[in-house]
């Protein structure tokens, strides 16, 4: 049996990524990381063999919790190959009282960082030998958008994140990826379509249209095209890709 570990993984990308490893192969097991039990609980239930996996209930952002959640779970027994750094949290922050800067690094990078180091051992202690960590960046770690400092620079400390990992971890044969998607049909990414419609008090049906005019392929990616790519990168398939970025975006940005 080998093990998978999903943080985000009751909706949207997360889910998807879960749903792709466990349908793959029967001894895939997957460890369904995130906050909300219901949710989590829910995944767990869609996918195939349900009984096989596991639901690990942290929030990032809390250290002492997350540390407990990962010792609990004793992942070190299970064969760990792979860690998908998928959780993040999305919308926008401005300087002043309310200013979300703090949630969202502490969410999207540090807890990132967190989350992998803590998980860290428990791959290293793994005898396979495809062993691999991704981490779900963004377009924006790219592209600057207003309102979003936060998010923008979380996503592109992922970036680098993902390279000095990759370096450090490449004498052990444990391969350390990014990937950028741009608009994917999520949560996420409709509460930020709302944000704009309201911020720019227009309908929400216009803003999307605007907002898909400007993507080449004038579409959102759907979660379980992510999947496929973040699969490509952990499924054994290959071991040469570390340190790399991957773009998936319908053409928002070609670099
Ligand atoms: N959708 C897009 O257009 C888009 C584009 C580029 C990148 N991304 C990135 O893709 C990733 C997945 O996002 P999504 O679009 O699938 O949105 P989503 O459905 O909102 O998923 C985000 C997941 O992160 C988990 N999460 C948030 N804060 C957490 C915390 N403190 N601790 C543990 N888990 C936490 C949430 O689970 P709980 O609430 O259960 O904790 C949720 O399942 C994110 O990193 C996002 O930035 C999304």
């Amino acid at each position: 049996m080998k093990s998978y570990l999903v943080s985000g993984a009751g909706s949207g990308i997360g889910r998807a990524i879960a749903l792709k490893i466990a349908s793959t192969d029967p001894s895939h097991r997957v460890f369904l990381l995130g906050r909300n039990r219901d949710r989590l609980l829910s995944v767990q239930r869609e996918l195939p063999r349900s009984e096989q996996h596991e639901v690990l209930i942290a929030d990032l952002s809390e250290p002492k919790g997350l540390n407990g959640a990962i010792l609990d779970a004793r992942l070190d027994e299970c064969n760990l190959v792979s860690i998908v750094a998928n959780a993040g949290v999305g919308g926008e922050n401005h300087y002043g009282p309310n200013d979300r800067w703090n949630e969202i690094i502490e969410t999207n990078l540090s807890g990132t960082y967190r989350f992998i180091q803590e998980c860290l051992p428990a791959l290293r202690s793994s005898q396979e030998k495809h062993r691999s960590i991704v981490m779900v960046s963004s377009i924006l770690a790219r592209i600057g958008v207003p309102g979003y400092s936060a998010y923008c620079a979380s996503k592109a400390g992922l970036l680098g994140l993902t390279r000095s990992l990759a370096a450090e971890l490449a004498a052990e044969k444990i391969l350390a990826n990014a990937i950028c998607p741009g608009w994917v049909e999520t949560e996420m990414a409709l509460a930020g379509l709302h944000e704009f419609a309201k911020n720019g008090l227009h309908p929400f049906s216009e803003v999307r249209e605007a907002e898909m005019a400007k993507v080449p392929l004038g579409k959102m990616s759907k979660p379980e095209e992510i999947a496929e790519l973040v699969y490509f990168l952990i499924g054994g398939s290959q071991d040469s890709i570390t340190g790399q970025t991957f773009d998936i975006n319908n053409g928002a940005l070609m670099a």
